[in-house]
C-alpha cells in the first residue's frame, strides 16, 4: 500500500526541563523519535516526513531512516499547523497518510499498519483507546448510532463530553488528498488559539467521508513522554517486555525488573544473567554462558560456557568458549580471548589476542599484544605499548611465563617458553626458552643499622 508517514516532532517538551529536544531523549539506548522511525520502517512508506521545530537541526542530524524528509514548523501553532507544514512534502501518489507522534515511542508496527489499512485511502481512521482517567485527552464524540462525529479537546469539552472515556491517541491515517484540503481550512477559534488537527474529523463527517476508530492493543503503545517520570515508566515497560521475550525463549534472568537491554541480545540455551546487567549494541551469548551481577556488555560475542564474573565491563570484544573473566575485569575493543582463557580481577585487555589457555589473573594490562597459548602473565605486569606518539605490539610466544610487576616495552617479542623474572623491564627481544632478568641486582649491605629514636628524658 502506497503510504506517506508523517511524524510530528516539533514540540519543546517543557516538562522534560532539559536542554535537549524532547524526541531525542533516549529509551533503551535509542531516541524516542528513532523508536517511531524504526516501527515505521517495515510499512513500505513512499515518504516519511518528520516535522521538526525545537532543536530542529539536532533532531534532523540524529534521525536515521530511508528516504527521510524534514519540514520545519516555526513557531508551533498546534498539531493542525504542524501538518500544514508537511503538506508540500507529501507524495500525492500515495493515497494514505499516516500521522504519528515523535514522543509516543512504543507504537507497534502492526498497529500502525492496521491504522493505515483501516484508512485504505478512503476513510479517516483514528487510533483510539478507552482510559479509566481520560483527563487532558481529546474525546471521541459519537452519534446515537455509534458513528464518530468528531473529537473535542479536553479544554473545549462540556461536562457531559468529559465523561467520555474513549480518547484520541494522537495518531491517525487519512486520505492524502482530503487531508491536504482539510488542514489548509483549519481555524484556531478554540480555548488554546491553536490549529487543532482533530478538527478535521468534523470536516470529514460533513463531507460524508467515513470516520472509523481503530482500537490500540494496549496503553503502552499509545503513551507519550512529557516528563522524566513518564520516560522512566516507558523504559521499564519496554525492558519488562524484552525480558519476558528472552525468558520465554529460555534465558534465566535473576530478576526481570533489574535487566536492561539497549540493543539486541541473541542467546543460546541455558544462559543465566544475574541482576543489574546492561547489554548494549549487538551482543551474542552462547550456550551455557553465565553473566554475573552488574556487568556491562556492549557489542560482544561471548561463546559457549564462558563466564563473566560480577562487575565486568566488556566492549567490542570476543570471549572464547569456556573463558573466565572477572570479577572487575575490563575488555576493551579488539580484545579477543581464546578457549578457556582466564582474565582475573583488575585486568584490562585492549586490542590483544590471547590464545587458548592463557591466563592473566590479577592487576594487569595487555594492550596491542599477541599472547600465545598457555601463557601465564603475572600480577601487576603491563605492556608499555605507547611512546607518546605511536603504539607498538608486544608478541608473547607459547608457554611464556611473565613474572609479577614486569614492564614489557613494545615493540618486543618473547620467544616460546621464555621466562621473565619478576620486576623486570624488558625492552629487547628474549630468545625462546631463556630466562630474562632485567632489574637491579639485589645487594645486602653489611653493618647497616636502622636509625633509632632518641631516648625520652
Ligand atoms: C493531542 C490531540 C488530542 C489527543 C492527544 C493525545 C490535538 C489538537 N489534540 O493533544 O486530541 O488526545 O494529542 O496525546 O491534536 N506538535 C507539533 N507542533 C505543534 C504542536 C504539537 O509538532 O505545533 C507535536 C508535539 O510535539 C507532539 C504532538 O504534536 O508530539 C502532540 O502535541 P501535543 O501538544 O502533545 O498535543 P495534545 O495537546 O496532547
Ligand atoms: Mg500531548
Amino acid at each position: 500500500m502506497a503510504l506517506n508517514v508523517v511524524i510530528m516532532a516539533a514540540g519543546k517538551g517543557t516538562r522534560m526541563k532539559s536542554a535537549h529536544p524532547k524526541v531525542l531523549h533516549r529509551l533503551a539506548g535509542r531516541s524516542l523519535l528513532q523508536h517511531v522511525l524504526d516501527s515505521c520502517a517495515g510499512l513500505g512508506a513512499a515518504r516519511t516526513v518528520v516535522i521538526t521545530g525545537h532543536g530542529a537541526a539536532q533532531v534532523e542530524a540524529a534521525a536515521r531512516g530511508e528516504g527521510l524528509r524534514f519540514v520545519r514548523q516555526e513557531p508551533q501553532l498546534g498539531t493542525g499547523h504542524a501538518i500544514q507544514q508537511a503538506v508540500p512534502a507529501l507524495d500525492d501518489a500515495a493515497p494514505t497518510t499516516l500521522i504519528l507522534n515523535g514522543d509516543v515511542p512504543l507504537i507497534r508496527s502492526a498497529t500502525a499498519a492496521a491504522l493505515a489499512q483501516a484508512c485504505g485511502g478512503e476513510k479517516l481512521a483514528l487510533l483510539t483507546i478507552a482510559l479509566a482517567d481520560p483527563t487532558g485527552y481529546g474525546r471521541i464524540v459519537r452519534a446515537a448510532d455509534g458513528s464518530v462525529r468528531g473529537i473535542v479537546e479536553h479544554r473545549d469539552a462540556s461536562d457531559a463530553q468529559r465523561q467520555i472515556r474513549e480518547v484520541y491517541t494522537g495518531m491517525m491515517a487519512a486520505p492524502t488528498a482530503a487531508l491536504k484540503r482539510w488542514v489548509m481550512a483549519l481555524k484556531n477559534d478554540n480555548a488554546q488559539r491553536e490549529y487543532y488537527l482533530t478538527d478535521i474529523v468534523a470536516m470529514a463527517v460533513a463531507e460524508g467521508v467515513p470516520v472509523v476508530a481503530t482500537p490500540a492493543t494496549g496503553e503502552t503503545e499509545v503513551l507519550g513522554v512529557n516528563s522524566p517520570l513518564q520516560l522512566a515508566d516507558l523504559e521499564r515497560r519496554f525492558q519488562r517486555a524484552q525480558a519476558e521475550t528472552l525468558m520465554e525463549a529460555g534465558v534465566r534472568l535473576a530478576d526481570p525488573a533489574r535487566f536492561d537491554m539497549r540493543g539486541t541480545l541473541q542467546c543460546g540455551s541455558d544462559v543465566e544473567i544475574d541482576i543489574n546487567c546492561v547489554f548494549e549494541g549487538r551482543v551474542t551469548l552462547g550456550d551455557g554462558v553465565r553473566i554475573g551481577a552488574n556487568c556491562v556488555v556492549r557489542d560482544a560475542d561471548i561463546e559457549a560456557g564462558a563466564v563473566l564474573h560480577p562487575f565486568t565491563h566488556v566492549e567490542g570484544a570476543h570471549v572464547g568458549p569456556g573463558a573466565l573473566v572477572g570479577p572487575f575485569a575490563r575488555l576493551r575493543p579488539g580484545a579477543d580471548l581464546g578457549e578457556e582463557v582466564h582474565i582475573g580481577n583488575f585486568v584490562e585487555v585492549k586490542n590483544s589476542t590471547l590464545a587458548a589457555g592463557a591466563k592473566a589473573n590479577h592487576l594487569a594490562y595487555l594492550g596491542d599484544a599477541t599472547v600465545g597459548p598457555r601463557v601465564n602473565y603475572g600480577a601487576g605486569s603491563i605492556t608499555a605499548n605507547y611512546d607518546g606518539a605511536h603504539k607498538y605490539r608486544t608478541v608473547i610466544g607459547a608457554d611464556v611465563h611473565v613474572g609479577s610487576n614486569c614492564v614489557l616495552v613494545a615493540p618486543v617479542t618473547l620467544g616460546d617458553g621464555a621466562t621473565v623474572g619478576g620486576g623486570s623491564t624488558v625492552s629487547q627481544d628474549v630468545p625462546a626458552g631463556k630466562l630474562v632478568v632485567a632489574r637491579a641486582r639485589q645487594v645486602i649491605i653489611e653493618g647497616w643499622q636502622r636509625p633509632k629514636k632518641p631516648a625520652k628524658g
